[in-house]
């Protein structure tokens, strides 16, 4: 079967959430820990839906957390509550309302929100290894330690005839090192049949989603497994395993960038996310993070140890080393942020420079604007955030602090040290600081003071 019949099929995917991943140790529910700046059940998610089809979404009572972080990724999906957490099976049956057999989808892919790595290329192969003809589709691997995985039991002929849970397993079972990824498909004709006759008659008196293999066997059908690299199909169970699915992810993101032309110095210190967008010619320096909401266009260097957020950078821009770029910062074309420089919801017109120590927060800075070092925009009352507006062509001396809201015009100096409060015409030179005085002689008759201490 060709990819076009595969994918003008009819899909459904089930995501499994529910349960408390108390073994994160954290307050957060364990989908909601994120990789690459996105959450374990937006990568699931992604995964399954980047062909399109219908997802069914099962969460734990209560976790509504959960409900708002998958519909914001997939706004189209169905939510399921599995009230008791009575195994995998019992997790997909919460959704049977979505099986129903007057509008039963060709095939029904069930994919764990906890096992973030999966590709759609696999969930594809896995839709498409249905097309034999077989009831269930099964993603194996074959881990470095396959303890604590079910474990896929092959016949003399090598057909698929049971997944067998370790608690479960005879010793010759457990040295089976190919091992169940928890990924599987089914053919949608068939899939509720199977689910239904699955029982609880095991060790954890669960049912089981893996003893579909033998159901189908035992109804006269056929499951057929594939095999992926064990990083793909990591679950994360714990702190150390989201640590080293994230470290799986970001060889994945850097291996994207390369091969869309981006230079990184040092790739292994340079954190992506999974939306960072990267233009070509694109330089990174060592230690830059980029946080969700990035968009970079060609030939932009982006100097060590800059932290991006939201923001967009123009064709040519120079950013950085040390500069902090927030949500709703634009800089346009060949713009240049230096050190310690933060900007944030803010839009730098083409040429502006700000290559020193300043906050740009809630402004418009016009084209070929300078912005002196130390210059902070005061955006912040305590209760709302004002505009700064400064126009094209401006010249801001260092150390000011413009008040806002304010307006400084076009081609207008402001002077430096100075406290800006009110509207700096076009063309204008803005004095807002004291006027100097020189008492002449006064500084050794000072340091006579001072010496003699009777001061
Ligand atoms: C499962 C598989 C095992 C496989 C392993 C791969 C079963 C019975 N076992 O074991 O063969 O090698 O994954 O990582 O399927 N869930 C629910 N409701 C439940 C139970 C689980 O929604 O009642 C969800 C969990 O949130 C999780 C997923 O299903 O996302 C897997 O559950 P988990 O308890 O982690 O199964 P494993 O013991 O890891
Ligand atoms: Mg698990």
């Amino acid at each position: 079967m060709t990819t076009e019949q595969t994918t003008s099929r009819t899909s459904l995917a089930v995501v499994l959430a529910a349960g408390e991943g108390t073994r994160m140790k954290s307050p957060r529910p364990k989908v909601l820990h994120e990789i690459g700046g996105r959450s374990l059940i937006a990568h699931a998610l992604a995964a399954v839906t980047a062909d399109g089809g219908g997802v069914a979404v099962v969460v734990g009572p209560g976790q509504d957390a959960v409900v708002a972080a998958a519909e914001a990724f997939a706004p189209g999906a169905a939510f399921y509550v599995q009230n008791e957490r009575r195994g995998t099976a019992h997790a997909v049956l919460a959704a049977r309302a979505a099986l129903a057999p007057d509008d039963v989808p060709d095939d029904v892919v069930v994919a764990f929100a906890d096992t973030p790595l999966v590709t759609p290329e696999t969930v594809k192969r896995l839709r498409a290894a249905l097309a034999s003809g077989a009831a269930v589709a099964v993603l194996g691997f074959r881990p470095r330690d396959p303890s604590g995985y079910g474990r896929l039991i092959v016949d003399g002929n090598g057909a698929l005839v049971a997944i067998r849970e370790e608690r479960d397993a005879t010793a010759a079972e457990r040295a089976v090192t190919l091992c169940n990824s928890g990924l599987m498909a089914f053919a949608g004709r068939t899939a509720l049949a199977i689910l239904e006759r699955i029982g609880d008659d095991n060790a954890k008196r669960e049912f089981y989603l893996t003893d579909a293999v033998a159901v189908a066997r035992a109804m006269g059908l056929a499951a057929v497994t594939l095999e992926t690299s064990e990083d793909e199909v990591r679950g994360v169970n714990t702190q150390a395993q989201l640590a080293e699915a994230e470290a799986v992810l970001q060889g994945r993101l850097r291996a994207r960038a390369h091969a869309e032309g981006v230079t990184m110095v040092a790739p292994e210190h340079v954190h992506l996310c999974a939306d960072t967008c990267l233009g070509r010619g694109v330089v990174i320096e060592p230690y830059v993070v980029f946080g969700p909401g990035v968009t970079v266009e060609d030939d932009v260097v982006i100097r060590a140890f800059c932290h991006l957020e939201g923001a967009h950078v123009g064709r040519g821009a120079r950013v950085g080393p040390y500069a902090r770029l927030r949500p709703g910062a634009v800089l346009e074309g060949d713009v240049h942020v230096g050190n310690f420089v933060e900007v944030k919801a803010a839009r730098l017109a083409p040429g502006v420079k700000a290559n020193h120590l300043a906050y740009i927060g809630d402004a418009r800075v016009g084209a070929g604007t300078n912005i002196g070092a130390g210059t902070i925009t005061c955006n912040y009352d305590g209760y709302r955030k004002h505009l700064t507006e400064i126009g094209a062509g401006t010249f801001v001396g260092s150390n000011s602090t413009l008040v806002a809201p304010i307006r400084i015009g076009e081609r207008a100096y402001v002077a430096a040290g100075s406290v800006v409060t009110a509207e700096v015409p076009a063309d204008a030179v803005a004095f807002g600081r004291s006027r100097q005085v020189n008492k002449d002689g006064f500084a050794s008759r000072l340091r006579a003071l001072l010496k003699s201490g009777r001061t």
